[in-house]
């Protein structure tokens, strides 16, 4: 990582995540299952990371039994005035920090460290104090898609500012990559995934058995949050709040979606100004109707377009018709951009000619908008198989995935027994053979071997994908082993071949006969051998 211009860390520089994490987007990318990589991060922060998470999850078991306490009959009434039931508190892991709250001696008695509960960024170090962050607020522990605590947001009971304060981010919680809620909607039906702005939104839509729901948090949509919709939903919903600001934070997310390829509906709710105090005010049936309602990209930007228009104005109606124009001239299906087309004229009282008449005169000035309704899915790098055995490709990706952990011992064991041409996947051939070349100059880093196929995701999906399986020496050494026995048989067949027909030809003196028939003696034992 030390190392600038490779692709991991790139990845890990835009994303604001660690090398483990940035092997897991390029995994992501490339459609490979990455297990875990302990053991390949820097070992001092792997554990004090580790710790983190013990100590955000008792914060949130504290958090959450001191709701049903006592001293904690303010949080008690609020959960009430806001409807949330016990088994929602229970599912989300809501709690309360009361006004005194004394997380930090329950986590030293725990036996955690000072320097391990600051890091947990739950505790503040005032003076010579330790505050807790949380006082007076409800509590929303924030979970990864495995479940991990990973931060918490705190809501006042009352009116009073800042309505939310939330964990920074720290070793274990980036903001960006996360979504609250994605570890509970993750188990539900995953047609569509819904996306809300706010942990009220929800809790609320859960309980009332709306339960494909994340929230973004408030925040712009970032591409790491886009991208972990993807993988899990096959139609992302935008539920934000009506307000402006709801609205303008929709637009910004859209772009984000639809430029990683997703397939996107904007649910549009009138009478309420979120999720939550709609499904409270009108029920589930209804939003549940908002959300088979839910219009298309195209549809939802010409409604923007329009919003600012006044159409019985000649002005903006001419201009409302060239904006409508680029924006269909997109739209790539015919029947597709027809049906948009009859819709618009319909409701806006346009007749259909003028618009397809306008959208004819930018097909021929090739003024054509930027492509919006991309509807293709980035398609994900295919490996294309070898028809090798799997063993055979299992155990190249074995010594490869030694190499590509820097060990030596494995490179002076096999090269000069095995060349990269031994290897039989022509993909594993050409990451061995640069392999062998950084050996050879005495670098074992990886962030070299990525550098030098940085153009090539097939071959990087490889790679990580063998870095991902975490090859022990001391588990694989019989892999090797059987390797190179493998290969060293197939040379010796290979020459005894050749010499059962070189015996065959006729112009060989006895001399050489009797070399080659030794040779093959030879062969035969060594064969037997090696069984
Ligand atoms: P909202 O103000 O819509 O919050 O902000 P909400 O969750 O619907 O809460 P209620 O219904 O008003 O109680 C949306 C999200 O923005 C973040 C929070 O994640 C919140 O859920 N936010 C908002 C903050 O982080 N800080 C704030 O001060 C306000
Ligand atoms: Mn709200």
């Amino acid at each position: 990582m030390e190392q600038d211009g490779n692709v991991i860390h790139f990845i890990s520089k835009i994303e604001n995540v660690d090398f483990k994490e940035s092997l897991e987007i390029l995994a992501e990318r490339a459609n490979i299952n990455l297990p875990t990589l302990e053991g390949t991060v820097d070992n001092k922060r792997q554990e004090l990371k580790e710790k983190i998470y013990q100590i955000n999850k008792e914060a949130a078991l504290y958090y959450h039994e001191i709701l049903y306490k006592e001293i904690s009959k303010p949080a008690q009434e609020y959960v009430k005035k806001r409807k949330l039931d016990n088994k929602t508190l229970k599912d989300y892991s809501i709690g309360y920090a009361p006004i005194n709250s004394n997380l930090y001696s329950y986590l030293k008695q725990k036996g955690f460290t000072n320097e391990e509960i600051l890091a947990s960024n739950l505790i503040n170090k005032v003076g010579n104090n330790f505050v807790d962050r949380f006082k007076n607020r409800l509590i929303f522990p924030i979970q990864d898609v495995r479940n991990r605590y990973i931060a918490f947001g705190g809501r006042v009971l009352d009116n009073s500012l800042p309505k939310y304060i939330n964990s920074p981010e720290n070793l274990v919680y980036s903001k960006a990559r996360n979504l609250y809620g994605l570890n509970v909607a993750k188990n539900s039906n995953l047609e569509k995934l819904l996306i809300v702005e706010g942990y009220m939104d929800v809790v609320s839509l859960h309980q009332r058995g709306i339960e494909n729901v994340v929230a973004s948090c408030g925040t712009a949509l970032t591409e790491a949050q886009g991208r972990l919709l993807r993988k899990y939903a096959q139609r992302v919903i935008i539920s934000y709040d009506s307000d402006a600001a709801g609205q303008a934070a929709t637009l910004r997310g859209l772009e984000i979606l639809n430029n990683l390829g997703c397939d996107i509906r904007i649910l549009q709710m009138e009478g309420a100004k979120d999720p939550d105090e709609y499904v409270i005010k009108y029920g589930n049936g209804r939003f549940n109707n908002l959300i088979d309602k839910a219009i298309s990209l195209v549809e939802f930007k010409v409604k923007v377009l329009k919003r600012d228009l006044d159409l019985e104005n000649i002005n903006d109606k001419i201009k409302f018709l060239n904006e409508i124009a680029k924006l269909l001239s997109t739209v790539d299906n015919r029947m597709e951009q027809e049906v948009y087309i009859d819709k618009i004229s319909l409701e806006y009282n346009i007749s259909k000619e003028a618009i397809y008449a306008e959208i004819n005169k930018l097909n021929y000035s090739g003024n054509q908008g930027k492509k919006i309704l991309d509807n293709n899915y980035r398609k994900p790098v295919v490996i294309k198989k070898e028809t090798l055995p799997e063993a055979l490709i299992k155990r190249e990706s074995i010594i490869i995935g030694l190499l590509l952990n820097g060990k030596e011992e494995v490179y002076n064991q096999i090269k000069n027994i095995l060349s990269p041409n031994d290897f039989k996947s022509e993909k594993n051939k050409k990451i061995i053979k640069c392999l062998y070349e950084e050996f050879e100059k005495g670098n074992s880093n990886i962030n070299n071997i990525l550098e030098k196929f940085n153009e090539d995701e097939e071959t990087i999906s490889i790679i990580t994908g063998i870095m991902a399986e975490d090859y022990e020496i001391k588990n694989d050494k019989k892999a090797i082993e059987d390797l190179i026995k493998n290969y060293q048989k197939e040379r010796l067949l290979n020459r005894k071949k050749e010499i059962i027909n070189g015996l065959n030809d006729e112009s060989l003196n006895e001399q050489q006969s009797k070399e080659l028939e030794k040779e093959l003696h030879d062969i035969i034992a060594k064969i037997a051998h090696i069984k």
